[in-house]
């Protein structure tokens, strides 16, 4: 029986979010320059992107680039920035066919103008696409974002617009980079490191992680299946106990 077939479609994961790890380690296992192995790995983004929007997934989160990733070389840092912008030109027609809207996170202003304005006009033509939420993770940080956060609501609270006794989940929600994206249910990170560098620290509060050896640029629709039939294997139980949710 083919993985898809086992997956309980009533089942499905509402978000996934994917630390996409691994193309430098790919390229060096082939003798390759690092930079290959990005190109590689966008290759698997395009697959896992169309998967997700195929099987009705709703958000799909994606790691592309950390905050602490600008300490990487100048010059992989310009390659990545290039095939950024390379990838959202070439793909936007991809994103408009299956009805996929894209979304960013992260301190976009601090990307290169040419990407800044690229990632505006994709999001911009995709604005009323309903079938996926594809947020890319760019000059990312999560901790930064909870320290934007922080300083917003301590403002509004200084200028007596909201009181701290009222301050809750829903607001600190709502001064995050994107106010609508739902809390992960299923957090997958490839090439065999088992953390979760500063991704998404709010969001994942509760969500199931799932870790493969797999590196991006070999993760394919059959790795995704089998993390979603390895999510719909699990007990969440949110604090209760197993019998209360029976
Ligand atoms: C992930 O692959 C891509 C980015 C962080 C941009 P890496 O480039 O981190 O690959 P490894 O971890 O060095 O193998
Ligand atoms: C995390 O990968 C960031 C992205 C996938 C974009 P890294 O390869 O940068 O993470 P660390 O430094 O090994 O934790
Ligand atoms: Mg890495």
């Amino acid at each position: 029986m083919s993985l898809l077939s086992q997956i309980n479609t009533e089942r499905l994961p509402h978000h996934i979010a994917i630390i996409m790890d691994g193309n430098g380690r790919w390229a060096k296992n082939k003798g390759l320059l690092r930079n290959i192995g990005h190109k590689n790995g966008a290759k698997t983004v395009k697959e896992v992107v169309e998967t997700c929007a195929k099987i009705d997934i709703k958000y799909l989160t994606l790691y592309a680039f950390s905050n602490e990733n600008w300490n990487r070389p100048k010059l992989e840092v310009e390659l990545l920035m290039k095939l950024l912008i390379s990838s959202l030109k070439k793909e936007v027609k991809t994103l408009q066919k299956n009805n996929i809207k894209l979304t960013t996170i992260g301190n976009i202003n601090s990307l290169p103008t040419k990407v800044a304005n690229e990632l505006k006009d994709v999001v911009t033509k995709t604005k009323d696409n309903k079938r996926l939420t594809l947020t890319l993770a760019l000059s990312y940080g999560s901790r930064e974002e909870l320290i934007k956060t922080v300083k917003e609501i301590s403002l509004k609270v200084k200028n007596n617009l909201i009181s701290p006794e009222n301050i809750d989940k829903s607001v600190i929600n709502n001064h995050l980079y994107n106010q609508n994206l739902p809390d992960v249910d299923l957090l997958i990170r490839t090439s065999g490191e088992q953390r979760i560098s500063n991704f998404l620290l709010w969001e994942i509060a509760y969500a199931e992680l799932f870790f493969t050896r797999t590196l991006w640029p070999d993760f394919n629709k059959e790795n995704l299946f089998e993390a979603i039939l390895n999510y719909q294997n699990r007990e969440r139980r949110f604090g209760k106990t197993s019998e209360q949710l029976k």
